[in-house]
């Protein structure tokens, strides 16, 4: 086949949803705030992102602050302080952030930091690269001023301790509660926060799909946002929250695009995978969706003055 005719029956392949749901031109969603983040633990970020809002902040503004509340509470083990620990004991955190611009900062395997959150978008507005990693990321946000603290917390240590003695697996689907925090502002611009302490007792030096912009998080402005919660070795091996933006851009709508990245990993899995993994969806029309693979997944939205859990039933 010569390379001309390859890549007219490639965009064919790839148009096709097009024909179906695209073709249309999608409104821009404005003047009617949407904030929507993964698990229960998304409702205290979202009141969070909601009154950024209302003080003035923009789409990228409510979801770093969004994403600040599960980092700084003790309670929530799979984000930020109070987060399980790595399988030596250390708490090591990832995250993320896009804006409308799409400009894009991270922090992976950083230590000692309560908000890596506020960290990556240090990097993305202040430095000219888009990820720093390790002891990099400490020594980058120790010089902007954040203070460093032991986030490993009596609770937590003593999980893992018990973990230690018994080396039991924990099975993936109980230890990835990432807060994903999506936006998009009363001009219609989109952003997004991805924070994670990651998979409980990883392997030390683990990195997960949270930092990964593309895999745990993805913005674009004209299209739509879309970001990940679950297993991110899988989310990586997809790049799954890119995928689900670009198949929005074919014209799939929120629920369907995340539910046809998902598919790529459940085929991965010959239709059974062991684990969870859910994406959550903006349009730029405002349109919302969510897939996990199994069991359930609950998602907070807020949006027209209420904020609300919604709970989803997997596709297997
Ligand atoms: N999705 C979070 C992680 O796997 O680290």
């Amino acid at each position: 086949m010569k390379r001309r005719d390859f890549i007219k029956t490639s965009a064919i392949g790839l148009t096709a949803p097009t024909a179906i749901f695209g073709g249309t031109k999608i409104k821009t969603n404005r003047n009617a705030p949407i904030i929507l983040s993964t698990w229960n633990h998304g409702l205290p970020a979202n009141d969070a992102a909601l009154k950024s809002l209302q003080n003035g902040g923009n789409a990228m503004d409510a979801a770093e602050m969004g994403a600040r509340v599960p980092e700084a509470d003790p309670k929530i083990t799979s984000v930020g302080f109070g987060g399980f620990p790595d399988e030596q004991g250390n708490v090591t955190l990832d995250a993320c952030v896009m804006d409308s611009t799409g400009n894009a900062g991270s922090v992976a395997f950083v230590q000692n930091i309560k908000h890596p959150v506020s960290v990556a978008r240090k990097v993305m507005e202040d430095t000219k690269h888009v990820m720093l990693v390790g002891e990099g990321a400490r020594q980058f946000a120790v010089s902007q001023g954040f203070e460093e603290m032991n986030l490993l917390t009596d609770e937590s240590k003593a999980e893992w301790e018990k973990w230690k003695m018994k080396r039991s697996e924990m099975t993936p689907h109980e230890t990835h509660d990432t807060i994903s925090v999506l936006a998009q502002d009363k001009n219609g611009d989109l952003a997004g926060a991805c924070t994670t302490s990651g998979w409980a007792y990883k392997m030390h030096g683990r990195v997960g799909d949270s930092p990964i912009i593309g895999a745990g998080l993805f913005v674009d402005n004209e299209i739509g946002c879309a970001a990940a919660t679950g297993l991110g070795e899988e989310v990586i091996k997809t790049t799954g929250s890119f995928l689900v933006v670009e198949l929005m851009r074919q014209g799939y709508d929120p629920t369907t695009a995340c539910e046809e990245a998902l598919n790529r990993v459940i085929k991965r899995h010959n239709g059974n995978p062991d684990f969870q993994i859910a994406y959550i969806a903006i349009r730029k029309d405002g349109k919302i969706g969510s897939a996990c693979i199994k069991w359930s997944f609950e998602y907070a939205l807020a949006q027209g003055g209420v904020n609300k859990l919604h709970k989803i039933e997997g596709m297997i």
